[in-house]
């Protein structure tokens, strides 16, 4: 039986001010998957280990990507996975979207690469949706495509990639509470104060022509979301402090990664990201809290084959 072992990155999706429309993918932390392509025509899951999710294809979001693939493509076999994940749902860090990816990217790879990317997303999408209820592609996106990704338009799906400066790198907190992202979408405003998305979509403007500029300053500056952090840093104990901590270390800004309850600093070089973990552990540990620290560069590849 054909098998398939690959490895989805996890991502941090918004970027302070891109709420839902830009993510970047890390280096080193992600999903471990095995596919096995069989003549059943079923999708199973054999195995998840390091998180408690479901095994029924229909209710998990990696088999609901592969069930609908395969449907999409009259194929005539199925697939068994295996999922290895390496951190927690409801980290903020995409956790569903890795697994999504990761059952796109290798659906598609037994269908002899049918989809192009862009459909892989519209697919992976679809995990999305069974895992919080939204068809969000800033996540999925980041891990099929790698690098950072701005989703220019959801209808149609527009995904641009972004080039970022050399030394850019990010530290990570990932205080050891779920946050469900459903929840964190529903205290969110449905509507929008004007002067709010003024700067928000400069911020997003200033953004990206300093990550593509490689102008630090302008990346520091940018770094600011009026949208969602002022209704989500609640779900996060000592958010405030964990800011003050990073950015007396140097960051360049931070905000919470997705919806929480991880909190990323980017920042000018490893040696800056080292002491901003440093300094982001430091203060953590005295709240009682576990929690676990991640320090990568931007992860330039997405979901890839391991082995
Ligand atoms: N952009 C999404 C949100 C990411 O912030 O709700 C969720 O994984």
């Amino acid at each position: 039986m054909e098998e398939l072992h690959i490895f989805s990155p996890a991502t941090v999706a918004n970027v302070s001010c891109g709420f839902d429309a830009m993510a970047f993918a890390l280096e080193e932390l992600g999903d471990e998957m095995v596919f096995t392509k069989n003549d059943s025509g079923n999708v199973t899951i054999s195995e998840i280990t390091g998180a408690d999710l479901p095994l029924e294809a229909s209710k998990n979001a990696a088999g609901v990507v592969a069930l609908a693939m395969l449907k999409d493509a009259n194929a005539d076999f199925g697939v068994d996975m295996r999922i290895h994940k390496n951190y927690k749902p409801g980290s903020g860090l995409g956790s569903s979207a890795a697994s999504s990816a990761g059952a796109a990217f290798a659906v598609n790879h037994f269908l002899g690469n049918k989809y192009s990317k862009l459909d892989l997303v519209n697919f992976a999408m679809l995990g999305e949706e069974a895992a919080c209820g939204s068809q969000i592609a800033d996540n999925v996106a980041a891990a099929l495509y790698g690098g950072f990704v701005l989703i220019r338009s959801y209808e149609p799906l527009d995904i641009v990639a972004i080039s970022t400066p050399q030394e850019l790198c990010v530290a990570v907190i990932h205080p050891q509470i779920e946050v469900k992202t459903e929840e964190a979408r529903n205290v969110l405003p449905k509507n929008l104060d004007l002067h709010i998305a003024i700067s928000q979509w400069a911020n997003v403007g200033g953004l990206i022509s300093g990550l593509h500029s490689g102008d630090y300053d302008l990346i520091s500056r940018s770094l600011i979301d009026r949208v969602a952090e002022p209704y989500r840093k609640q779900f996060i104990p000592g958010f405030d402090e964990l800011r003050n901590a990073a950015m007396t270390e140097n960051a360049l800004g931070t905000g919470i990664s997705g919806s929480g309850p991880s909190v990323f600093a980017l920042t000018k070089g490893m040696e800056t990201a080292k002491s901003v973990a440093g300094a982001m552990e430091s203060f953590y540990s005295s709240t009682g809290i576990d929690f676990k620290v991640y320090v990568s560069g931007i992860g330039k590849n997405g979901v890839r084959i391991i082995d």
